[in-house]
């Protein structure tokens, strides 16, 4: 049976970790040291070999932790020729498109590095699109948390439960997440400004009188969209607002405002560890590493 070694970043180290053991494969970690100057350091605590996985998450800071994982990856690539990058939350996803004009489709640069680095595979975690996950080529593939997320938020038993995302790309994520629960969704109508990234929910003809709300998305960043899409879901008479994402990045006063704005609880998986983690994604992705 071939080897499979595991190489640890710096995030997140316990979902690598766990998935090691899943796999049964050896682990080399990662100690990193921080200039002054904002540079890192790397050092591997031994030679990866065999089919080579490097877990590394590029959440903020994005640069940062985006060159950590292309290190990893070229690291191991000149010791094996089975290279899988494992990057539960892939930063600069939603830089996707041309969204005005002379914007540059970061996504793209980061999968050709990525690809040039030497993975020969690349899985990641509900990726903001699928226009997205296409830069990364043939060998890329995505996984859902969405089911695991559903899974949690049915042990909580809620009443009356309505699944809502807070803007229209993400009703598909939202129906799934529903048909689970056995719940009906819709989408909020969210115009974000291009220019000061602010943003409005417009209004919805749905009625959430007294339903439990169950805010789905893939990421909450700043917390903008939730907490405006909170505020409209509280004006119109909702009862308990629960919001249920895969990757929390919660920047700066983000969890503080979400949850001054009246949500009960944010629930999140453990592609970016933090105190809302609730749901491990680690046999989601062993199931594909092992597919
Ligand atoms: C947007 O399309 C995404 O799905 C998220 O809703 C958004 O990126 C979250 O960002 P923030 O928390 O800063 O509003």
């Amino acid at each position: 049976m071939t080897k499979t070694t595991v190489i640890v970043g710096s995030s997140p180290t316990e979902l690598a970790h766990s998935i090691a053991q899943r796999l049964d494969a050896d682990i080399v970690t990662s100690k990193i040291k921080r200039f002054p100057d904002g540079e890192s350091k790397i050092t591997l605590s031994g030679e990866p070999s065999g089919r080579c996985i490097v877990v590394q998450s590029t959440h903020p800071p994005v640069d940062t932790n985006t060159i950590l994982a292309l290190s990893l990856v070229l690291q191991a690539a000149k010791q094996s020729d089975d290279v899988t990058a494992v990057i539960p939350y892939m930063g600069y996803g939603r830089q996707d498109k041309e969204f005005l004009p002379g914007e540059l489709v970061t996504i793209q640069g980061v999968a050709k590095l990525f690809l040039l680095a030497g993975a020969k595979n690349i899985l990641t975690v509900d990726i903001h699109s699928m226009t997205a996950l296409d830069y990364f080529g043939g060998g890329a593939k995505n996984v859902s948390a969405i089911p695991s997320l559903a899974e949690y938020i049915l042990t909580m038993n809620l009443e009356r439960p309505l699944v809502v995302s807070p803007d229209q790309g993400g009703i598909d994520r939202a129906d799934k997440f529903a048909h689970i629960l056995n719940a009906e969704s819709f989408a909020l109508e969210k115009r974000r400004d291009r220019e000061t990234g602010d943003v409005k929910i417009q209004n919805s003809k749905v009625n959430v009188h007294n339903r439990n709300i169950i805010l789905v998305d893939d990421m909450v960043s700043t917390g903008g969209s939730i907490v405006k899409a909170a505020q409209f879901l509280i004006s119109q008479g909702c009862a308990d607002i629960y919001v249920a994402c895969t990757h929390a990045l919660l920047v700066n006063d983000a969890l503080q405002n979400i949850k001054d704005a009246g949500v009960q609880k944010v629930i999140s998986t453990n592609t970016i560890p933090n105190s809302t983690t609730s749901v491990d994604v680690s046999a989601t992705i062993t199931d594909a590493l092992q597919a």
